[in-house]
């Protein structure tokens, strides 16, 4: 082989190796995750959010994942279709009369339109977009196949099993389906594009161990952490089991705001720090979302943030 070819293989094996380590590690260059896509200016898990996510230069882009019926991943937020799609107007007998996991405690039973109650078929047929505005009317939901054909090679992908343990009941493998999606497009281990990396999350400790263990991904794997019952995860010793399985942790920004050593603790076993979400439609004490990402990032030291606002990322 001319030396130049091996000059240039080894200089793209360094650079891969290198993209790995900064999109894996803590202290690395700050990542930007769009959440859900640029959802402050278009309708969130569509793919004119994820496209306007990849013009505003994300690292990543988020993709919660649902399963349809017949087994398909969605990019979808929510376990329902009714807050983000038109299921009600066109399918209006296709409800379920009871509580689900985002009512609050005690409410009455009310009408929810499941993703797995439906084909994704059906679902195609839905209006993603007019909720958010007249001007995306017509936007679907996509299939997770096409978030990928979208993302990939101009950014990494960030997919998180959404509710794993419900679709379980309902017979569903997501984290088998989920790691055979990235075989299917050859994703599926670290650095296999390195234009595009991929890391895992959940809120669910035991869909990431799954993963891990059962599975046996070598994928990064992020732990996200809300509040009360998870953050008790949040200690020395807690932090040390995370590290078992995951290599991240993904804590609300209220629990690095109450107490930032979080970072330091972390960072002490070896996790990445990812807090959610940024947004300027909520900015708490800060003036705007530029400035409360500056102060999580360069003061606080965490090593990436989601947020809905892509384009305020503040880079140094
Ligand atoms: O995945 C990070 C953040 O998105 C967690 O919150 O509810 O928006 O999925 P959620
Ligand atoms: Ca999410």
């Amino acid at each position: 082989m001319p030396s130049f070819n091996r000059r240039l293989i080894a200089f793209v094996a360094v650079l891969f190796v290198l993209t790995f380590l900064v999109t894996a590690q803590p202290g690395g260059k700050k990542i930007l995750v769009a959440h859900r896509g640029a959802s402050a200016y278009a309708p969130e898990h569509t793919l004119a959010a994820y496209r306007l996510a990849i013009e505003q230069r994300a690292d990543f882009v988020e993709q919660d994942l649902q399963i349809t019926k017949d087994g398909v991943l969605v990019c979808l937020h929510d376990l329902t279709l009714e807050r983000t799609t038109n299921v009600e107007e066109v399918f209006p007998n296709r409800a379920r009369l009871d509580v689900s996991e985002d009512q609050a405690p005690g409410a009455p039973p009310a009408k929810h339109w499941y993703v797995p109650d439906f084909t994704l078929a059906e679902i195609k047929q839905l209006d993603a977009g007019s909720w958010f505005n007249e001007k995306f009317k017509g936007a679907r939901v996509p299939t997770w196949q096409e978030a990928i054909d979208l993302v990939r090679g101009k950014a990494g992908l960030y997919p998180e099993t959404k509710g794993p343990e419900v679709y379980g009941k309902r017979g569903f493998d997501m984290e088998k389906l989920t790691l055979e999606m990235l075989k299917k497009n050859k994703l599926a281990e670290p650095g296999a594009d390195a234009k595009t990396p991929v890391i895992i999350q959940s809120f669910s400790a035991e869909s990431l161990q799954k993963m891990r263990f059962e599975l046996k991904t070598k994928l990064p794997l992020v732990f996200l952490i809300g509040f009360d019952p998870q953050k008790q995860w949040l200690t020395a010793d807690g932090l040390k089991r995370v590290k078992e399985f995951a290599n991240g942790i993904g804590p609300a920004k209220g629990l690095i705001e109450r107490e930032p050593q979080l970072v330091t603790w972390a960072h002490a076993a070896g996790l990445t720090v990812t807090p959610y979400t940024f947004r300027s439609s909520n900015t708490g004490k800060y003036k705007d979302v530029r400035e409360e990402m500056n102060q999580f990032l360069y003061t606080f030291g965490v090593d990436a943030l989601f947020t809905d606002n892509p384009d305020q990322f503040p880079r140094r």
